[in-house]
């Protein structure tokens, strides 16, 4: 895969597609304020090299899914305000696609940075039709020289301003696609034992891909959150009011199968806190998993389980988690995933943790992000990365 380092790049107008979607909300008077720069702050590295080699550097970037919409809340205006902070740089931002910019970006001295508002507000970015995608790719490639692909998070995505656009100029990867495709190489293909890997999340649909692709490869696979319940439910077990997809229940069950003729241990909770309601208002107890009754939700793994799950990362050599152990976002019920974060952050483990919700309760939770090997800033992409899929952003790296 060629990089930043094969590329020329000493006064060229490099576009840069980067990921920079990350969640925004209105504070008191309105305005509208970034929860969770993780994203942003991982796209420093590339942009900082590009600026140090002299390149002219042009911003790609989405944020939400506004169907080819202008909708003003989802600007990447105060987007591209927070990102120049983190580059110490100023950044001018072009509110539209087809106006002035090329002047501009032709009048653009070396190192300067300019980003272009969101690319979904075009339709043509997210369209079926690859006519359609290569129009607006050809409108884009003729604002530089070089293409480079940074926003790991979109590279799952078939879309004009990532694989397009990678078609019609010289392209490279940048230091965060470099740096995320190294670490999923390791877990995927060359994983030191004893190897863990620890799911959560609601949804045990979102993650069988994973875990099938995964159970020929891992030692023990430990299971927590939303999903667990369905796990739970496959072994006979009464669920309560906690989340199910009863539908899954068979191919779970083929699952936990396959697992055992391959000599993986599947960890499940051994106990469960409980609640009627979701928001930490109403009674919260600690029950086995076995003993979870009609009316209660199962909100986050109990502390035996923790303990169990903490004692298991402990012994490992290789981590991968994705998915939270309960609903973090409510103190009452963050502890679960607390403890295996700290677990794995102590752990000499090499760890990766998957992107989205994972990554978004380390820093919720205040734990040391320094001490993971690799937090990733894909949801979707890491997701599909560990289901063994190839990616069309990577792949059309390969191309010549
Ligand atoms: C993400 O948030 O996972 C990426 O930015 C991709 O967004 P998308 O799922 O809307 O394509």
């Amino acid at each position: 895969m060629k990089t930043i380092d094969d590329l020329e790049l000493n006064n060229q107008r490099v576009l840069l597609r980067a990921d920079l979607n990350a969640p925004l909300k209105p504070d008191s008077s309105g305005a509208l304020q970034i929860t969770d720069d993780g994203r942003l702050r991982a796209s420093v590295t590339t942009i900082n090299d590009l600026r140090n080699r002299n390149a002219k550097i042009i911003i790609l970037a989405h944020l939400g899914r506004p169907k080819g919409e202008r909708k003003p809340e989802l600007s990447l205006k105060p987007i591209a305000q927070r990102l120049s902070e983190l580059v110490g740089a100023p950044i001018t931002f072009l509110e539209d696609l087809h106006s002035q910019n090329e002047k501009i970006i032709n009048n653009l001295k070396s190192g300067e940075i300019v980003m272009l508002e969101n690319m979904r507000f075009e339709k043509d970015e997210t369209s079926k039709d690859i006519n359609e995608r290569t129009r607006l790719a050809t409108t884009l490639a003729k604002l530089g020289d070089v293409f480079v692909i940074d926003g790991f998070g979109v590279v799952h995505r078939e879309q004009a301003s990532v694989t397009d656009i990678a078609r019609l100029l010289p392209k490279a990867a940048g230091r965060l696609v470099q740096a995320e495709q190294k670490a999923f190489q390791k877990v995927l293909d060359n994983p030191e034992r004893p190897y863990v890997v620890l799911l959560g999340g609601s949804k045990v649909s979102d993650k069988l891909g994973v875990i099938n692709n995964l159970i020929s490869k891992v030692d023990k696979l430990l299971i927590g959150g939303g999903m667990a319940f369905t796990f739970l439910k496959a072994q006979g077990y009464e669920v309560g009011d906690s989340l199910l997809e009863i539908d899954r229940v068979a191919e779970v069950k083929e699952l936990m199968k396959t697992a055992q003729k391959q000599n993986v241990e599947i960890v499940l909770p051994v106990d469960i806190v409980v609640s009627k309601e979701l928001d930490g208002t109403a009674e919260i107890f600690v029950v086995d998993a076995t003993q979870i009754s009609v009316g209660q939700k199962g909100l986050d793994i109990g502390p035996r389980t923790g303990d169990l799950f903490a004692s298991k990362i402990k012994d490992a050599k290789t981590v991968v988690w994705n998915g939270p152990m309960g609903v973090f976002e409510v103190n009452a019920f963050a502890q679960g995933t607390k403890t295996v974060a700290q677990a794995l952050a102590n752990s000499g483990a090499y760890s990766v943790v998957g992107g989205g919700d994972s990554a978004a309760a380390i820093r919720l939770l205040g734990i040391d992000e320094s001490k993971f090997s690799h937090i990733s800033t894909g949801g979707g992409a890491s997701l599909e990365l560990l289901e063994g899929k190839i990616l069309p952003g990577l792949a059309v790296l390969e191309e010549e």
